[in-house]
């Protein structure tokens, strides 16, 4: 069961990354599981930026929370593209690679939905393993 969902969109470009984070540790004030959010988010946003239709002219891209008794579900809806998210080892020479893997080792579950006309990345927190492991 859900206790409630907060959703809301931001422009397709950069300065929307902080903005994103800064929702997401409002609405979790007082949460254990805040940074993780705050982190994921910012992951999930700089990619629909940077790899999906969101980051072009006038895109933008929706950021929902949604929590549970002990569960929080962090969504980035973007507007799709030809590329698919795909978690995959970093690249040799170092560059990119790390965030999906950054928010599959934060989260208990994640994943894709939706095609090239947008796409949902999803991440869930336990939100009881991060307040007894702090
Ligand atoms: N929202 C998205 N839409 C389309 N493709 C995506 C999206 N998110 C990620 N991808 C694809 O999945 C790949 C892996 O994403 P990931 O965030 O792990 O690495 P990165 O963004 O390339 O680099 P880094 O996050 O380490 O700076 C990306 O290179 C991109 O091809
Ligand atoms: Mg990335």
């Amino acid at each position: 069961m859900s206790v409630w969902r907060f959703s809301r969109y931001f422009l397709g470009s950069a300065p929307s990354i902080t903005e994103a984070r800064r929702f997401v540790a409002a609405l979790l004030r007082g949460w254990p599981a805040v940074d993780e959010a705050e982190l994921i988010v910012s992951e999930l946003a700089t990619n629909a930026i940077r790899h999906s239709a969101s980051g072009r002219f006038g895109g933008r891209f929706l950021v929902s929370v949604q929590a549970h008794t002990d569960r929080l579900w962090l969504g980035v809806l973007d507007e799709g593209g030809p590329s698919s998210p795909r978690a995959s080892r970093p690249c040799l020479d170092g560059e990119g690679g790390r965030g999906l893997l950054l928010v599959a080792s934060l989260s208990i579950d994640w994943g894709v939905w939706g095609d090239e006309h947008g796409r949902t990345v999803w991440a869930v927190l336990d939100t009881a393993l991060q307040g007894a492991s702090r």
